[in-house]
């Protein structure tokens, strides 16, 4: 079945398994709503703007991105509800910041320094406008993020203080959640990052500094924090796709991961080896980290209990006992990290769980027309790197043959 129907798709392809991605939308927004929660999707892990309209229509409150571009596409797109979930430096993000503002209802960003701060709220007053900031809390994954009390004051002084800024809250990932072993540690890390947020949040209180939202988010973390009274919005993005890495972290399991990566087997050299088209180009080198399920590889192989256990650019070399393997065989992997494989691709099939055509949601002639031409107009005026409309030449005419449904990404942003 899954070999006959493929065979139309030429491969390395993305697959999307579209009943297991509209099951993870909605069982996280389940989780939400149960816990009276918004959900915010990160769309870092699709970049799609069809993917976060379905995201929104099962009830999310609005997107999170993770850079200008992305926020870009989705607000020419209508999307009015954007979070920057990263701080923005330099004159000419600034200026793209300013000109997304002008366009979108909402739009925030995070803030961990007086520097990046003053210099939002200059370019800010010179268009007499208000830009909305979040101050990022360094909550253990020491990436970005304050987390020394009287600097956090400081910051949150200097916003109340400034015209031209308004202060909405505070925001962190919990991204040291992947660095666990069990599913009661990634609880503890929701319950110790929640902890810290509300100290921060009275301490401030009680400078009558008021943070309204409490933002946080990780897929891991998300479905413990979502239980917190006090957190106003979890912002998970991978758990519309997950993947190995979530499924060796307890997430979820193998068959709700919605993103495979469709090969061929191009070879079988000597007993016990095949190789597949696929390599790190198309599945990443992304790993399982030392601890969870180490003998998953390169990516998890759906139909076979084989192991990729080495990649080159573009060849998967599998190495298997008492299973067979035939050149021109397709098969279908599960990559360990959903999002950057997602960002590998200039577009993805969307199939459903049988591997079925679907002709729902596919885009008309006009429609991809018109989607060009606006492509056309940020690759000459916004979105320098863009490539020539985020998309192949010939998928218009793949798209008249009403084929498997071919989503198409603009990863160039
Ligand atoms: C700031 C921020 N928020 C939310 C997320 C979403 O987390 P996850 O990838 O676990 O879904 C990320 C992921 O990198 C992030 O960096």
């Amino acid at each position: 079945m899954t070999k006959k129907i493929f065979t139309e798709i030429d491969t390395p392809a993305l697959l999307i398994e579209k009943s297991v991605m509209e099951n993870n939308i909605s069982r996280m927004q389940k989780i939400a709503n149960d816990n009276n929660v918004n959900l915010r999707p990160h769309t870092k892990t699709h970049k799609s703007p069809d993917l976060a309209r379905k995201q929104l229509r099962a009830g999310a409150v609005g997107v999170a991105v993770a850079k200008l571009g992305e926020a870009e596409v989705m607000a020419a797109h209508g999307f009015d509800d954007i979070q920057i979930a990263n701080i923005i430096v330099g004159d000419i993000k600034i200026r793209r910041l300013l000109d997304l503002h002008r366009k979108v209802k909402r739009i925030t960003c995070t803030v961990d320094s007086i520097v990046a701060a003053k210099a939002i709220a200059e370019a800010f007053k010179q268009n007499q406008r208000i830009m909305e900031v979040f101050i990022e809390i360094n909550t253990g994954h020491n990436r970005s993020g304050l987390n020394e009390l009287g600097k956090i004051k400081e910051l949150a002084e200097f916003i109340l203080n400034t015209d031209y800024l308004k202060f909405a809250g505070l925001f962190s990932h919990p991204g040291h959640a992947y660095n666990t072993n069990t599913i009661g540690q990634v609880k503890t890390i929701a319950k110790q990052e929640a902890d810290q947020l509300f100290t921060i949040h009275d301490e401030l209180g009680e400078e009558s500094i008021v943070a309204d939202e409490i933002s946080v988010g990780s897929t891991p973390t998300a479905r413990f924090s979502a239980k917190i009274l006090g957190i106003n919005e979890i912002r998970p993005g991978n758990y519309i796709f997950y993947d190995v890495i979530q499924v060796s972290l307890g997430s979820c399991t193998f068959d709700d991961c919605a993103l495979n990566v469709l090969t061929t087997v191009i070879s079988t050299p000597s007993q016990g080896i095949a190789i597949i088209d696929a390599g790190a180009k198309a599945l990443s080198l992304d790993r399982v980290m030392d601890g969870h399920k180490e003998s998953i590889r390169h990516g998890y192989i759906k139909e076979k209990s084989a192991q990729i256990t080495r990649i080159s650019e573009e060849h998967g070399i599998i190495e298997y006992k008492d299973e067979s393997f035939q050149i021109g065989e397709r098969i279908r992997i599960i990559p360990n990290h959903a999002c950057v494989v997602m960002n590998l691709f200039d577009y993805a099939y969307i199939v459903d769980k049988t591997i079925s055509l679907l002709s729902e949601s596919i885009r008309t002639d006009l429609e991809m027309a018109e989607a060009n031409s606006k492509l056309n107009i940020w690759n000459a005026t916004v979105l320098g790197d863009f490539n020539v409309n985020g998309l192949r030449q010939y998928a218009p005419l793949k798209l008249r043959n009403r084929g498997p449904d071919r989503m198409l990404f603009h990863m160039k942003y």
